[in-house]
């Protein structure tokens, strides 16, 4: 483990794999394990500590005495004080504090494919941080980071060019105020549970705000259809790094994430979950409309997106994976224009939060 040499740090400083922009930076201690004491070390650097979020992607803080979600809230804004908590996407969540949040409310079993937060809306959080306050059992339940744009640096030319070409077409449906659950296979969350509110007309201008095109259903739930492009630059260092929710609303990301998973943990629940998804997969294609699955993605133009580019695109993702187990306490600030972010299954308890700015 190597000492900061760029600024005094009271606390070591390393990459897991010793690459000078190795992903994550941690930033560890050994001794004292104050809270207060690191928010006031992190404010009195906090340009040294943009610096690394930039190069690195994301910054790990471990071995602190993290232990509630105030305390995190506090951590998050000793890094960036403009917390949000308008919250647009998929995952069910619950509130802890006012701008903390549990991270996702989805059923264990289910795999969260690398995304980077939010990207589908006009303006997606310029950092996201989680915060382990219960470690998942050994061997399960991490949250991967990816390095998105080492991602866009290595699919496939001919791949990439076609998504940056053909752009995306994303159709989500939402459950009814009186629908579904915050669970649910063929449709997603209360639209009124996202949009905090059960006027339509409100949720109407959101959408606008947004670029969501909204239409009402016969049962009550709502259905959004936005475009999006591939890629994004960064807002400070203006490089491009690959940035849509292609392969976590894909109809492909169950099946195509526990192949993946299985392959990394054979285990026969995983198989087991593997052949599960493929089924409830080629179900949902077979009994219900494009539109009327509970999320999608085709290109712009609606045609559908070759397998085997999500494949393609699944490999180089799954390559620039970075898997660490979850220690209590632990904090991962991450440059959302960066870094992506998923969850791998888990069985038993687990209590991650997540704040964004
Ligand atoms: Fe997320």
């Amino acid at each position: 483990m190597q000492a900061a040499t760029a600024v005094e740090c009271p606390y070591a400083v390393r990459t897991l794999n010793g690459a000078a922009d190795g992903l994550p930076l941690v930033i560890q201690t050994e001794h004292d394990r104050d809270p207060e004491r690191l928010c006031a070390w992190v404010g009195a650097h906090h340009e040294w500590i943009e610096e690394r979020l930039r190069t690195h992607g994301a910054v790990l803080f471990r071995g602190f005495d993290i232990d509630t979600a105030p305390t995190f809230e506090r951590v998050a804004r000793s890094i960036d004080d403009d917390l949000k908590n308008e919250y647009l996407g998929t995952s069910p969540r619950n509130g802890l504090t006012d701008y903390v949040f549990t991270a996702s409310e989805l059923p264990p079993f289910y795999p969260i494919p690398q995304h980077c937060e939010m990207s589908f809306i006009a303006q997606p959080p310029r950092r996201l941080f989680f915060c382990c306050l219960v470690p998942p059992a050994e061997g399960c339940g991490e949250t991967p980071l990816a390095d998105f744009r080492k991602v866009l640096h290595d699919v496939d030319p001919d791949v990439r060019r076609r998504f940056e070409q053909r752009g995306l077409r994303i159709v989500r449906n939402y459950s009814g105020p009186n629908g579904g659950g915050r669970f649910d296979l063929w449709k997603l969350k209360r639209w009124n549970e996202m949009f905090l509110t059960s006027d339509r007309s409100v949720v109407e201008a959101k959408c606008r705000a947004e670029g969501f095109e909204p239409s009402w259903t016969a049962d009550g739930g709502l259905r959004l259809v936005s475009t999006q492009p591939i890629t994004r630059m960064h807002p400070e260092t203006g490089t491009p790094v690959w940035h849509n929710h292609v392969t976590t609303f894909h109809l492909s990301a169950a099946p195509g994430e526990y192949r993946r998973i299985y392959a990394l943990r054979p285990t026969l629940r995983n198989w087991f979950f593997w052949q599960l998804a493929r089924v409830l997969t080629v179900l949902q294609r077979r009994t219900k409309a494009r539109d009327e699955l509970a999320m999608h993605c085709t290109y712009r133009d609606g045609s559908e997106i070759p397998e085997a580019d999500m494949e393609a695109l699944r490999d180089v993702i799954w390559k620039h994976m970075v898997i660490i187990p979850w220690r209590r306490g632990d904090v991962v600030a991450i440059d959302n224009y960066a870094v992506s972010h998923g969850r791998l299954p888990y069985q038993g308890r687990r209590e991650v939060a997540v704040c964004w700015a």
